[in-house]
């Protein structure tokens, strides 16, 4: 186990169903008073009350603030909330609402989300969840992924950290390419955050 002076503290921002954040806790909080991989997520964020992600989280002992639109873009709320956890990295994982300039400056070159395609295809105003597979069977491609990204003012616009691919057959529906996806994420995603965490190990 690594020493706490390099344990990374996690805030992770959900907006649905949280696959992820389950995957990325799970990964990370082996237990009471147990972190792996360099990391703990010590809270997540959620700014739909009924979100799936609420119960998960809290199922694995991670603290949620459930947070309005105003909230958000407010920087003494957030920070404060942030800062009262001494956060050192944000995690977005199918988290829906833009991020406020605030905060890309305050967790500069430490924030990153996960995007379901092969930036910088299929990115954008819009292209969120199912709407990212719909367009990638309509446009009939041949291979979609995952990409993760620091996050800046550009929507889906940051440095792009880590990319994987998997093929789209002619008869896949969206369904089908969501649930390709979904199994990158699964495999790649809490191991790409501990790499990104932790570069020289
Ligand atoms: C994932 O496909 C992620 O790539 C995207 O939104 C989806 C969230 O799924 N940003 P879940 O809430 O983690 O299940």
């Amino acid at each position: 186990m690594k020493s706490d002076a390099s344990m990374k503290r996690i805030a992770v921002f959900a907006s649905g169903n949280g696959s992820n954040a389950e995957n990325i806790i799970r990964y990370f909080n082996t237990g009471a008073g147990a972190p792996s991989h360099g990391a703990e997520v010590v809270l997540v964020v959620c700014n739909r009350p009924g979100a799936a992600v609420i119960d998960k989280a809290r199922a694995l002992g991670v603290p949620v603030s459930i947070v309005t639109r105003e909230m958000f873009n407010d920087e003494a709320s957030m920070m404060a909330l942030l800062e009262s956890r001494a956060i050192d990295a944000i995690v977005l994982a199918g988290f829906l609402l833009m991020v406020p300039p605030f905060m890309t400056a305050r967790f500069s070159g430490r924030m990153i989300n996960i995007h379901p395609s092969l930036l910088p295809k299929f990115g954008g105003k819009g292209m969120y969840g199912r709407h990212v597979h719909e367009a990638v069977v309509a446009a009939g491609e041949t291979e979609t992924g995952i990409t993760v990204h620091l996050v800046s003012d550009h929507c889906d616009g940051g440095d792009i950290i880590f990319q994987a691919s998997t093929p789209v057959a002619p008869t896949d529906t969206a369904a089908d390419v969501e649930t390709k996806v979904h199994a990158l994420e699964r495999a790649h995603f809490p191991a790409v955050i501990a790499r990104w965490l932790h570069p020289s190990e």
